[in-house]
């Protein structure tokens, strides 16, 4: 069994900032995160606004290429607008080596932490064209261009089905965490015998309807913390790599103070068994 990657405790998203996601991207790095999260896709991400905050953060030596975990995603056509990294008419192993070029040069390095499979082709399985954008991606890994490969809005069935068909599996899979569901049992407990990280987004806005009740409003007086903390260091504590795509130089201190409280086991276990 492979190791499970290195990655950093918590990694900065950087959808939906348009302009501002170069600013708000470097107050990310000067505020501590050293883990990236961001996508070839314009429709929602600004990836060479990422790179502009690189740039700037190199050069005010808050941080080096090597201390950073950068991570990025290949979109399927239906995914994105007009605005495509890619020819869509050339096959797909070849719109993935072209976006997957086309992130290095937004964000000014040779090579990515994680390169991510945005989301499956289709919503019920794993289907042909997943398994040929896959050995695309793991051709891009084994030339040096990522160091690991990643799945993105999976089902079980996604991970099951790909596991058949003999595909070596990610190390990472990325999912929107619903409380409702168990915080994703089942993908969780997928990944968790098999060493993937499992990245978890839209914790705190999947999750409202839960977080004010008991037992996170308790945990969060006993721990005199914020909701949000109770959540990402909860996530933290059951193995869960948290993103947060915070616009708030305070919520990104809160975040990554979040990593220090001590949420003892059996409080985590309560969480856990809140929904679903
Ligand atoms: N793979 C995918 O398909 C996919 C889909 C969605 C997202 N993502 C990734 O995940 C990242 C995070 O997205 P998200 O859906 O989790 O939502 P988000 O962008 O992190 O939004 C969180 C919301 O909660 C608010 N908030 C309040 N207190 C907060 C606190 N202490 N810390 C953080 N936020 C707080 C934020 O407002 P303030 O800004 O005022 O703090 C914001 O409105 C994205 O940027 C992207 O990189 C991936």
């Amino acid at each position: 069994m492979p190791a499970a990657p290195l990655s950093p405790p918590f990694l900065y998203g950087t959808a939906w900032k348009e302009d501002r996601t170069a600013s708000l991207t470097e107050l990310a790095l000067r505020a501590g995160f050293r883990g990236i999260d961001t996508a070839n896709q314009r429709k929602h991400y600004f990836e060479a606004g990422v790179g502009e905050a690189l740039a700037a953060a190199y050069r005010a030596g808050i941080a080096t290429r090597k201390d950073l975990f950068l991570q990025t995603k290949f979109t399927y056509q239906r995914g994105q607008d007009q605005r495509l990294p890619y020819d869509p008419s050339a096959p797909l192993a070849v719109q993935v080596a072209q976006s997957l070029a086309s992130s290095l040069e937004h964000l000014g390095t040779d090579y990515v932490d994680s390169f991510v499979l945005h989301g499956p082709s289709s919503g019920y399985g794993w289907l042909e064209p997943d398994a040929e954008v896959w050995e695309a991606m793991r051709n891009e890994r084994d030339a040096g261009r990522a160091r690991w490969i990643g799945v993105s809005n999976v089902a079980i069935e996604h991970l099951e089905q790909m596991q058949a068909t003999g595909a070596e599996p990610p190390a990472f899979v990325q999912n929107r965490c619903f409380a409702r569901s168990g915080w994703d049992r089942d993908v969780r407990a997928f990944c968790n015998t098999r060493k993937i990280t499992y990245q978890g987004f839209s914790l705190l806005t999947a999750n409202r309807e839960v977080l004010e009740h008991p037992p996170f409003m308790d945990v969060a007086a006993k721990l005199n913390a914020t909701l949000a903390q109770v959540v990402f260091n909860f996530a933290r504590a059951i193995g869960m790599l948290p993103l947060t795509g915070t616009s708030s130089a305070e919520h990104m201190r809160q975040d990554l103070a979040s990593l220090q409280l001590t949420l003892p086991a059996e409080l985590a276990r309560a969480i856990e068994a809140i929904a679903g």
